[in-house]
């Protein structure tokens, strides 16, 4: 068993007990790394001998970021249609169908390509833990195959196949539907670990966003939810009926929907790991690259709803995967502190993928970390645009 000392840390983030606020902060520690998992933390000048050892130069360490909300599995671009909304155009999400074209014409290696890519570009900015979803094939092979080619690069996949109806369906909804609680569930079901609908208008209205989870669910998905994200509706209070572990945007929220959400929030984090809390996901990149309002992260965090930030990886509202951009973007557009933009970034979507394993570091946790070129978390928001992730640790291995 071979052992890593990451040495000299000046600031600690660990999201756990023991250290100092919300985030779990020590100062002049050490972390040891055995078998990629932490194994202990604790003062620089008591820590034990290794076979390597990385010396942090007094910088900041954190958790690697879990991004709980991507969609990389696609062909093409649209910056053109990003060009025009920054000339006026408004975002409807109508140009999903322009993507799903793309996407059924493309080889598997172009879409392996492209997420290996993807994933890359994260990881390269502290990203550790991506959630990915389907939902640019909407046909049962292009769904399938998507899932496919996402569960080579991460364990949290999720079915989408309820994204849009594809033109083929456009006038015979409750037929398509069918198909994504019938053959396409039973297609892409073997790929992931959850299912998701655009329950929106224009998208999918809360019956059938209700019967497509419900199918996810007796299959033995869990929920998430697009929802609430081009205007008020339906789809938050429904992922609260149905336990989802998150729903994502929740810009356009009432106070019930806010309610709902806070009425979940005695969150179990028993021996048997099991969380029950749904989690508001932010997404402030889709609101930058669609210029629209910002969710109001202070509403809900007053509340007592548990935030999480994500990037919403994705050519059409958000082609951007970096984490450290949404966590500017939320402090100074959302009124988050920076603390509280940290620990969203990395606790709060591990809470999003319902896991204990990431998003902090405390022994046993995986060792999914990262060095930053600076000397504290604020930095993040303080600074940015900068590439601040010096070095990053994905299962204890040096990337
Ligand atoms: O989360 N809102 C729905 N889906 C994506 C956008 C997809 C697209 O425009 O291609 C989102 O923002
Ligand atoms: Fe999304």
């Amino acid at each position: 068993m071979s052992s890593l000392l990451v040495d000299n840390i000046g600031e600690l983030v660990t999201n756990s007990e023991g250290g100092a606020g919300p985030l779990g902060l020590r100062r002049d520690a050490a972390l040891l790394v055995e078998d990629g998992l932490v194994a202990w933390i604790g003062p620089a000048r008591d820590a034990p001998a290794a076979d390597r050892r990385i010396d942090a130069e007094g910088a900041a360490v954190l958790p690697g970021f879990v991004d709980s909300h991507a969609h990389l599995v696609f062909a093409g671009d649209r910056a053109a249609e990003f060009a025009a909304r920054m000339a006026g155009e408004p975002y409807t999400g109508g140009g999903i169908r322009t993507t799903v074209g793309a996407t059924r014409a493309a080889s598997d290696d172009e879409l392996r390509a492209t997420v290996r890519r993807l994933r890359g570009e994260a990881l390269r900015q502290g990203t550790t833990t991506i959630e990915i979803k389907s939902g640019y094939g909407l046909t049962v092979a292009d769904e399938a195959r998507s899932l496919r080619i996402a569960a080579e690069v991460s364990e949290e996949t999720t079915f989408l196949g309820a994204h849009v109806v594809p033109a083929e369906y456009a006038d015979r909804p409750d037929d398509y539907v069918g198909l994504v609680c019938g053959p396409m569930l039973a297609a892409a079901a073997p790929y992931a670990r959850w299912v998701d609908v655009f329950c929106e208008r224009g998208a999918f209205d809360v019956d059938h966003a209700r019967a497509i989870l419900a199918c996810g669910q007796a299959v033995g998905l869990g929920v998430r939810v697009h929802a609430n994200q081009l205007g008020p509706g339906p789809g938050v209070r429904l992922g609260v009926e149905l336990g989802a572990a998150s729903v994502d945007h929740c810009t356009h929220l009432t106070d019930a929907d806010v309610d709902a959400l806070a009425s979940t929030r005695i969150d179990c984090m028993c021996a048997e790991g099991r969380h029950t809390a749904t989690v508001a996901t932010l997404l402030p990149g889709a609101e930058f690259s669609t210029r629209s309002p910002y969710p109001d992260a202070r509403r809900l965090l007053d509340a007592g709803v548990t935030v999480a930030l994500a990037t919403d990886c994705n050519p059409g509202s958000s082609y951007t995967s970096s984490m450290p951009f949404c966590i500017a973007l939320a402090v100074r557009e959302m009124r988050m502190t920076p603390a509280e933009a940290v620990w969203a970034a990395t606790a709060g979507g591990a809470r999003a993928l319902r896991r204990d394993d990431v998003g902090r570091l405390r022994p046993g946790a995986r060792a999914d970390l990262m060095i930053l070129d600076a000397p504290s978390h604020l930095h993040l928001a303080y600074r940015p645009g900068v590439p601040l992730i010096r070095q990053v640790l994905h299962n204890g291995v040096p990337q």
